[in-house]
């Protein structure tokens, strides 16, 4: 069988890596969060005081980017067989999905320089094909030959409500509704109106709203799209 480049976009919290994990692994694909990788980034700024109270000291930045400083990798998980995402080795797959890195990678990953470094990883690692691949330039920038390109969204509210309950089970404290809904809006704000590849969707991308649909009903929806370019 043809092995395929599937590129997911959309708005974050609406569960495109949950519907990108259950396709790679029911197709036997390598599964590849790029958003997470923008979070790395971020974490490493806010460690080392290259974000402080919102101000991105970006010339450093680059800097330690461009002296390699920064490695972003995945290691996978032996139990779950899924990637965890890597700080210089470190797995840092926890910290990353905190309110303080979700309040700070909006605007590192409006950084050229950042974009630069991150999408020529992601080119890497699609070299070969057999990849799903989610983020929000993925079918505009990254691939845009993939030969499956989706694109997701769900209702603000909607999106807000699932990272609460994420949150939560995951024993986050002082979570509240209203500052993640908060930065939901901001970061659709952020993402979409960033000079540097905004999140739009691809013209050639099949589209999915999913706001009333059950995690089966999505998975469905994705491997029928799946099979149908694959059987082509
Ligand atoms: O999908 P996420 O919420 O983990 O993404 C984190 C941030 O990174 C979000 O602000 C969008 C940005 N991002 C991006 O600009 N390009 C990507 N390919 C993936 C994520």
């Amino acid at each position: 069988m043809k092995k395929i480049v599937v590129a997911i976009d959309g708005h974050s919290s609406c569960g495109k890596s949950t519907m990108a994990k259950a396709l790679a692994r029911t197709v036997g694909y390598i599964y590849v969060d790029t958003g997470a990788m923008y979070r790395v980034v971020t974490l490493y700024a806010l460690r080392n005081h290259l974000i402080e109270n919102g101000k991105i000291y970006d010339f450093a930045l680059q800097q330690h980017i461009e002296c390699c400083r920064v490695k972003v990798s995945f290691q996978l998980d032996p139990e779950t067989n899924l990637p965890l995402a890597c700080l210089n080795g470190e797995v840092v797959e926890d910290e990353i999905r905190g309110m303080e890195v979700s309040n700070n990678v909006s605007p590192i990953a409006a950084l050229p320089f950042v974009r630069k470094f991150l999408v020529a990883q992601q080119q890497a690692m699609g070299k070969e094909k057999g990849i799903v691949m989610d983020g929000r330039d993925i079918g505009t920038v990254v691939f845009p030959d993939a030969e499956l390109k989706v694109f997701i969204t769900a209702s603000a509210e909607i999106r807000a409500q699932r990272r609460y309950d994420e949150l939560v089970a995951k024993g986050e404290k002082d979570v509240d509704y209203d500052e993640i809904l908060k930065n939901v809006i901001e970061r659709d704000q952020i993402d979409s109106t960033r000079e540097v590849s905004p999140l739009r969707q691809a013209e050639d991308a099949v589209v999915l709203d999913n706001s009333n649909c059950t995690r089966e009903e999505q998975n469905a929806w994705l491997l029928e799209k799946f099979n149908a370019v694959v059987n082509a």
